[in-house]
């Protein structure tokens, strides 16, 4: 297979496409490498990747649609995308709505562009978000449900993404499949994220602060299920709706919400260390509660997460530890 990989210097395309080297297929990886967080653990992911094997990268912005074009052209032998480059991050789309609509909307919009007018209805497997359940709140967050809550710019933006896809289907023929990832986990993992943040808080000896006063849960899913679900994806493009439509969507979670509390008690136990907890309020745009209904998603590719968090953590805070080398 030769697939173009977009976002792969981010936490979940290091990830795939390490598994996708390793399985001995072609990566084409695209990603802009910008400053959301530390541009060095980006270029050290990709560093880490060529250990698995040779990949060509392209540092290029999604939404810039010549550009996407141009570059899917030269690659017309794909015979995958997997579509993984977005702004993500809840609380930052409060202070930055427009990176969000540039890079979840009009990237989106590019790359199904840029695909579409390759003429071969190549799979495009791309990544949505447990967000798009907003202000829902019956649990567990089922894909039959309605999403027409968004509460932030992220989840905004994600939910336009996933309607993009299926226009793209509708009008074109695209055959897509989006995954909605419920807070995704692991190695070299994203430091804007909360576990992440713990762990950092936890090692310097500083206060962590805990939202919703502790009352939150989480579907915590370890990455390499994740990357697990979406090589099993590849192959399988959806087959038409009623209306001859070739897009569906699934959710990726680990289907057993963690209390945040027990979890910073596994990053505690992870780490050997205690963290000196602040409790304070939910920020605006946060959910209180994630919980995946995965049924459609184990039954179509099998999907059964198999990573405790316990032993998920315990991966993450190895890697953490000789990443930052702190004891
Ligand atoms: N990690 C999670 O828990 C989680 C949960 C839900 C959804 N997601 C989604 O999964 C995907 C991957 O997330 P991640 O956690 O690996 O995030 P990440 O931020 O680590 O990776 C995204 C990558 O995309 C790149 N990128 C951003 N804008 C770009 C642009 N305009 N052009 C080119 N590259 C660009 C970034 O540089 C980054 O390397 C995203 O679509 C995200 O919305 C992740």
């Amino acid at each position: 297979m030769k697939i173009i990989l977009t976002g792969i210097a981010g936490f979940i395309g290091s990830h795939l496409a390490r598994r996708l080297l390793r399985d001995g297929h072609t990566v084409i990886g695209i990603d802009d490498l910008n400053e959301y967080y530390a541009v060095s653990l980006k270029r050290d992911r990709l560093a880490d990747i060529a250990r698995a094997g040779a990949f060509e990268f392209v540092e290029a912005d999604i939404a810039d649609l010549e550009r996407m074009k141009a570059l899917f052209a030269k690659h017309s032998d794909a015979t995958h995308i997997v579509h993984l480059a977005a702004q993500a991050g809840v609380r930052y789309s409060l202070d930055r709505p427009e990176l969000y609509v540039h890079a979840n909307v009009m990237g989106q919009v590019a790359i199904f562009e840029a695909a579409r007018k390759l003429n071969r209805c190549l799979h495009l497997v791309y990544a949505s978000t447990s967000s798009v359940y907003g202000a829902n709140r019956e649990l567990p967050f089922s894909v039959d449900q309605r999403v027409e809550t968004p509460v932030s710019l992220y989840s905004a933006t994600k939910l336009a993404g996933e309607h993009i896809a299926y226009t793209y289907g509708h009008l074109h023929g695209l055959p897509a499949t989006g995954f909605r990832f419920f807070t995704v986990y692991g190695p070299w993992g994203r430091p804007d994220m909360s576990y992440y943040k713990f762990a950092t808080a936890i090692t310097a000896d500083e206060p962590i602060l805990v939202h919703g006063f502790g009352k939150m849960s989480r579907d915590f899913t370890y990455v390499e299920d994740v990357v697990s679900c979406l090589v099993s994806a590849l192959e399988l493009p959806p087959a038409p709706d009623t209306t001859g439509v070739r897009h569906k969507i699934y959710n990726i979670g680990n289907n057993h919400p963690t209390p945040l509390l027990d979890f910073i008690g596994f990053v505690e136990r992870a780490l050997g260390r205690k963290a000196k907890r602040t409790l304070v309020p939910v920020q605006p745009g946060e959910m209180i509660s994630t919980y995946a209904d995965i049924s459609d998603t184990q039954r179509d590719f099998g999907f059964a997460p198999s990573t405790p968090v316990e032993l998920g953590i315990e991966e993450f805070a190895r890697w953490f530890k000789s990443y930052h080398q702190v004891n």
